[in-house]
């Protein structure tokens, strides 16, 4: 089984890419199971609403909602039915979006338990674009979705996946997601081929 992360900032093309690899791998036989952070559960309804500012939670509590709903996550995924298991966002979200705030070492330690991804893929894409895209394709925007939070939060990534890569072994690939939609799926497929993630395809 292999543990397969997207991550990047909003409108980066997470959930298009993540759709795009979950259909390769189950057209090449694999099982598959194509998760999201935050979920759709209880803890995760929570979150939703704060993202679409119908509710308000204080910083560190909103943190600790998006542990708790990490936590809930892991104990309903059967990690041993599946060759991949794939989730759009994961504990790097809560590191990067939360450290804006609180503590990044207290935001390690609530996702202490939390399983180590195989793999992250980081989709690169300019705040810029991204906004553009979440303009275009969508009817509201959300808590962290404007120009000045997504600058922010990119430059959070590229440092914390860095300081992950070196010290925590973690095996980040960053792929540059502002091309087309089909190159873009090609190179992620490419990515996974070089790091060995595609065996018997
Ligand atoms: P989405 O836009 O991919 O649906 O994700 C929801 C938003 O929640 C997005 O702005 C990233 C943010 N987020 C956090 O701030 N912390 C987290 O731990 C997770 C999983 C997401
Ligand atoms: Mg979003």
């Amino acid at each position: 089984m292999k543990f397969i992360v997207f991550e990047g900032i909003d409108g980066s093309g997470l959930s298009t890419q993540s759709h795009l690899l979950k259909e390769y791998l189950l057209m090449n036989g694999k099982k598959v199971l194509l998760t999201k952070e935050p979920t759709d559960g209880l803890i995760g309804m929570l979150i939703r609403n704060t993202l679409r500012k119908r509710i308000k939670f204080d910083e560190m509590t909103l943190a600790l909602l998006f542990a708790a709903d990490r936590t809930d996550h892991l104990a309903n995924i059967k990690f041993a039915h599946y060759d991949y298991v794939i989730s759009d966002r994961y504990y790097i979200s809560n590191f990067t979006y939360q450290s804006q705030t609180i503590d990044l070492n207290f935001l390690i330690e609530i996702n202490r338990y939390a399983r180590k991804p195989d793999m992250v893929l980081f989709l690169d894409v300019k705040p810029e674009t991204c906004i553009e895209r979440i303009i275009h394709n969508r009817d509201h925007i959300e808590l962290y979705e404007n120009i000045e939070q997504l600058k922010l939060v990119k430059e959070n990534y590229l440092k914390i996946l860095k300081s992950m890569q070196s010290e925590n072994n973690l095996v980040v690939t960053y792929i540059k997601g502002d091309k087309s939609i089909e190159k873009v799926n090609k190179d992620i497929i490419s990515a996974l081929t070089e790091a060995n993630m595609l065996e018997n395809i």
